[in-house]
């Protein structure tokens, strides 16, 4: 029997496409909206099943054949087969999406869509190295989908140019190292200008080996480094063995220095126009005292502490908060002060939530900030920017700060900070419903 024909009506948050067959959801990967298609389920789950394309029968306007030969098998990339202004349509409608359905919200106004390069926009990578001993054969590579398996790359159109044309020598030099099991991940990231390589082992390689991959990188102009995976599933211990990249905040602003491992936005255009969107949805005056929350290495902090008269930062990662420190330091920006705390929890009598402040930004991780929201309203800030790369949990925690009547969604904005996937980072700004009273 022909599978039947289902009829897609849209698009889930991970980029499959989602149709109905007898009252049960079914996501296909690779469908569009719009798109007529037979499909063969995978997986059956209780409320939802999980579907292999087979045919598109009827395809969008929007479909296009995938620029990069990897797609479809690699992890990578989600959405190549959907037409570029598609994708940033897509992520629109989810951001809308989801604050109508979980928040019942829709922002006073919608800050117009940010758009990035389509490719060759992606400023780092943490490749997965698979070696084949019996073939004698290096896969290097992001995952497949969900699987561990890693899809060999020769080159990869959405990461920076720098970046991507080391994949194809670096898979064949490591085949020809003594210990090329021993190589587990690359880690590659470009700056404004340079370029590092990270190279994440276990064990440690021997000095022959070492020695080919540092010839390697001071032939390709990149500062080397090299990590040790001490148990399966840890992060590399890494050895800072060369200078730090650098990238700008803005044409202007302050420049961050920073390694391969630490987290910098992967899209550095995208992320100069969130800054700038950042800057001008807070408008800080020069006698605003701003609190940001997940502050990293001071992407906000510091084009922050330009305008204001004191940035507190708030970050987990001791690490991340040293280069914070350093790159203040380096800025000259003495107004900023940073702080370690465990955001994921409530920060119950910590002297930075004891304090006034006139404005907040936060940025969490994908989780959001659940833990953070009942102190967020006790804190006096007449606006709040709430940077997510996660829609859903954007969407609860606005749920939140508007159920409880003091706070209002007045802009919200999608910046396309990773095409070809169905990841984007989204901007929403909260008013203090007092403030805005006082102000008409
Ligand atoms: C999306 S990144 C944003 C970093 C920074 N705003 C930037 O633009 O580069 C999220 C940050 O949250 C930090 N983080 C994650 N979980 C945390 C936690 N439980 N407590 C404090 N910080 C955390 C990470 O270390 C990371 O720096």
């Amino acid at each position: 029997m022909k599978p039947p024909l289902l009829e897609v009506s849209g698009l889930s948050h991970d980029g499959r496409g989602v149709a109905r067959r007898d009252g049960k959801t079914v996501f296909i990967a690779g469908a569009l909206p719009g798109e007529q298609v037979r499909c063969r389920v995978t997986r059956a789950r209780a409320r939802f099943d999980e579907a292999q394309l087979l045919e598109v029968l009827r395809a969008s306007p929007q479909r296009r054949a995938p620029p990069c030969p990897h797609f479809g098998h690699c992890g990578g990339c989600t959405l190549q087969h959907l037409s570029d202004g598609a994708q940033l349509a897509a992520h629109q409608q989810q951001l809308a999406g989801a604050l109508e359905r979980i928040a019942g919200l829709q922002p006073g106004q919608w800050l117009e869509p940010v758009a990035s390069d389509p490719f060759g926009y992606r400023a780092r990578a943490r490749l997965a190295v698979a070696w084949d001993a019996g073939a004698r054969r290096v896969a290097l590579g992001f995952r497949r989908g969900a699987s561990r398996v890693v899809e060999p790359l020769d080159s990869c159109p959405v990461l920076a140019p720098a970046a991507g044309a080391l994949i194809a020598p670096l898979a064949a030099l490591i085949a020809t190292l003594a210990a090329p099991g021993q190589v587990h991940e690359l880690w590659l990231a470009t700056g404004e200008p340079g370029l590092a390589l990270g190279v994440a082992c276990a064990p440690a390689l021997d000095a022959p080996d070492r020695a080919r991959l540092e010839a390697f990188a001071a032939a390709q102009g990149a500062v080397l480094h090299f990590g040790v995976i001490a148990a399966h599933g840890e992060e590399p211990q890494w050895t800072e063995a060369g200078p730090p990249l650098r990238y700008a905040t803005a044409v202007d602003g302050p420049v961050l220095e920073f390694q391969p491992w630490h987290f910098t936005q992967a899209n550095r255009g995208v992320n100069r126009a969130l800054i700038a969107a950042v800057l001008a949805q807070l408008a800080p005056g020069a006698g605003d005292h701003v609190l940001e929350l997940f502050c990293g290495l001071g992407n906000f902090t510091l084009p922050l502490a330009t305008r204001a008269a004191r940035v507190t930062g708030v970050e987990g990662d001791a690490g991340l908060l040293d280069w914070a420190r350093r790159n203040a330091r380096i800025n000259g920006l003495a107004n900023t002060e940073f702080v370690a705390a465990d955001l994921a929890v409530a920060p119950a009598g910590a002297a930075w939530a004891r304090a006034r402040y006139d404005l907040v930004l936060l940025d969490p991780p994908r989780n959001g900030a659940a833990a953070l929201l009942p102190a967020l309203a006790r804190l006096g800030a007449r606006r709040i920017a709430y940077v997510s790369c996660d829609a859903a949990t954007l969407a609860r925690d606005a749920a939140v700060l508007c159920a409880r009547g003091a706070w209002s969604l007045t802009h919200a904005g999608v910046f396309d900070m990773f095409p070809q996937t169905a990841h984007f980072e989204s901007l929403a700004v909260f008013d203090r419903l007092a403030v805005r009273a006082r102000e008409r």
